[in-house]
């Protein structure tokens, strides 16, 4: 990336869907059409300014390491993944849902070490940790739902959104651990070096978001 170059990394599939309509109010938007594209990078009508397409999981690392300046990721990424190397300042409000604990309907009151799947497993980690309740992490990569019905875990902690998915399952939602949204990043030297140009584009952000809540 060059001084002049701005590099956002933004979130494929359903929270693209989200995205795109809000850097269109700030301004920003591809050259082609996105969602037909198999491309991966995309020239803007903002001069320098270049959109990158990925998996959520990767935003923040693009970002971490500064080869986007500027990410939107989800913030189960990075609770999850944590923060290192870039800042945090603006909540995009779309693709809201809650990171919870959900156990199956007739589940016991207590058992002495309560076997939790996840593929959030730092999340999990500190959120039993402050409670000061002792489990063993079962890491999975997905249908985490499955788990308590099959007799792999107790409890799950998981997104939920309409809670649909959980309830064709057999289970509750239990205790929410944080509310989730889309949030925009920024790498830390970035924010320094072009300073006037991200400050520009979270301005008009801010005020992209605004007009939806209004
Ligand atoms: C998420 C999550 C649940 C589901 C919850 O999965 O893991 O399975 O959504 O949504 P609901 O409360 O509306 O039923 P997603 O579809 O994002 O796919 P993933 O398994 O790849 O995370």
């Amino acid at each position: 990336m060059t001084a002049t170059e701005l590099v956002i990394a933004l979130t494929k599939g359903r929270i693209l869907r989200e995205t795109l309509p809000l850097f269109e109010s700030a301004g920003i938007r591809p050259l082609e059409d996105i969602e037909k594209s198999r491309k991966l990078l995309f020239d803007t009508n903002v001069d320098g300014v270049k959109l990158l397409l990925m998996r959520g999981s990767d935003v923040p690392t693009y970002v971490r390491f500064g080869s986007a300046d500027i990410g939107v990721a989800g913030k189960d990424l990075i609770l999850e993944n944590g923060s290192d190397g870039f800042y945090e300042p603006l909540d995009l409000k779309i693709a809201t849902c809650k990171m919870m604990t959900a156990e199956p309907v007739d589940a016991p009151v207590a058992v002495d070490r309560l076997r939790v799947a996840t593929k959030f497993t730092n999340i999990a980690k500190r959120f039993y940790a402050e409670r000061g309740q002792q489990i063993e992490l079962i890491k999975l990569n997905g249908a985490l739902e499955l788990a308590p019905s099959l007799g792999l875990a107790d409890a799950i902690v998981d997104i939920v959104d309409t809670g649909k998915t959980l309830k064709a399952n057999g289970l509750v939602a239990k205790d929410t651990i944080a509310d989730i949204s889309s949030r925009v990043i920024v790498n830390k030297a970035s924010m320094k070096i072009k300073n006037a140009m991200i400050l520009d584009v979270l301005a008009k952000l801010r005020d992209a978001v605004t007009s939806v809540e209004a």
